[in-house]
């Protein structure tokens, strides 16, 4: 069983696995996610103790929904003892209506048949990270399962390997540089192996997902901008192809001489790629954030078509200079394989931008998460916690298990 609460996602599943780290094999058996995105985004964000609120009311009925979706509570197992109320109390003690539902519900199911508990320890919103641990811990000590800690990050590599409700990680080329790009992470991590793991390059300033996110507020969008961004972007797309049709029906010869035009059309919006031809492997994305205010204060009447048009740039920049950096850094570290992983790559333009630059890459194999497996969910956090496992054994102390909120791989 894995559970996510690292931001404003909660999320609980259940996998089989086997097959340790060379042959992993899994069954999705049961999976939930509940976002909370609705609720922040009136606050243009994650509001750190809403979410912490939000999480301690829903995991409950979230773990509820799991487990109803499975054979779990019909396996044997006794009922739980009533001398295990005082320390549980004890944990959840800051969390009334958790330890409330808790008392209600876990203590008076029968033990489901579950060997492991993972929980993302971090990085994350620390407030909302603890409840997760703390619920874990719990049912940890009700069930007397052993618990492992993971890092976020480490699921957002696998969660690219996820397919179908039943997949086998492949057998990758080692070194693997994996791009995790996120509403708090932009980074390129090379593992030699799995698990071990050296970043060598991240962002100086925002992730590139917060960069989208403030854009959306800028353009009047709601929270989360990433998928705002992007459609509104689709729409300048759209536009500039029929607009680009319209003068390919007036004569062939303008269609030729204005594929420049098309690209940009007379209304064109130019950002700077921030960085794309540093030597190093970082990034920056609060330079491409500004570049937008400064354009949009330029701007005397900022109309839909603008506004599709800065997105579109915008999104264009941010896909450039991803790009450029992650191929740079594959030469460079002579790597076999690329995942990408994090919330940003939901993006069906930067999706198309690296399989369409892979596709020349003849050596170099491309792993890119499902779009539905891109965002935050506890599938990832369960294969992270099965390799964790596999290769370290649970928590020797897990009550001693602490939130991370910069936990870094
Ligand atoms: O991985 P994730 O779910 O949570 C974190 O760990 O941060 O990533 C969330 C981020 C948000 O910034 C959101 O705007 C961005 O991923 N995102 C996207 C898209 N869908 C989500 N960014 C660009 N295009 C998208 N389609
Ligand atoms: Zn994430």
């Amino acid at each position: 069983m894995s559970i996510e609460t690292s931001c404003d996602e909660t999320a609980i599943s259940i996998i089989e696995a086997h097959g340790g780290i060379l042959k992993p094999h899994f069954r999705i058996l049961s999976n939930i996610v509940l976002s909370q995105a609705k609720l922040h985004a009136k606050y243009g964000g994650v509001f750190p103790s809403l979410a912490k609120r939000e999480h301690a009311k829903n995991l409950v009925p979230v773990l509820r929904q799991v487990l109803r979706g499975s054979d779990f509570l019909k396996t044997k197992g006794k009922k739980q003892e009533v001398k295990l109320q005082k320390k549980i109390e004890n944990l959840l003690a800051r969390e009334p209506e958790l330890s409330k539902q808790f008392s209600e519900y876990i203590l008076t199911i029968k033990k489901p048949q579950i060997d492991l508990i993972a929980v993302t320890q971090g990085p994350g919103l620390e407030p909302a990270l603890w409840v997760g641990i703390n619920f874990a811990k719990a049912l940890s000590l009700v069930w007397e399962i052993p618990l492992v800690p993971v890092n976020h990050m480490e699921g957002h590599i696998f969660s690219a390997f996820i397919t179908n409700e039943e997949f086998s990680i492949p057998p990758v080329a080692f070194p693997l540089l994996a791009l995790l790009i996120s509403g708090g992470h932009t980074e390129l991590v090379l593992a030699r192996e799995w698990m071990k793991y050296k970043i060598v390059g991240a962002t100086r300033d925002d992730a590139v997902g917060e960069a989208f996110d403030k854009v959306a507020r800028m353009l009047g969008l709601p929270y989360p901008g990433g998928p705002q961004i992007a459609a509104l972007a689709a729409t300048a797309q759209k536009d500039a192809e029929d607009d680009a049709e319209n003068r390919g029906k007036e004569g062939g010869e303008i269609l030729r001489k204005s594929t420049r035009q098309f690209d940009g059309r007379a209304t064109s919006v130019k950002l700077p790629r921030p960085m794309i031809n540093s030597p190093d492997f970082d990034f920056s994305f609060s330079g491409l954030k500004t570049a937008v205010l400064y354009t949009i204060k330029k701007i005397p009447h900022l109309t839909g078509t603008i506004k599709a048009d800065i997105a579109k740039e915008f999104e264009q920049s941010a896909m450039d200079v991803l790009l450029a950096k992650t191929l740079a850094a594959a030469r460079k570290y002579n790597v076999k394989t690329i995942v990408l992983g994090g919330g940003v790559t939901a993006n069906k333009k930067i999706r198309k931008g690296f399989r369409t630059a892979a596709k020349s890459i003849t050596d170099i194999s491309l792993f890119i998460p499902q779009q539905q497996f891109s965002t935050d969910n506890a599938i990832m956090i369960g294969i992270a916690g099965y390799f964790r496992y596999t290769k370290e054994g649970a928590a020797k102390s897990p009550s001693r298990i602490k939130a991370r909120g910069t936990l870094s791989l």
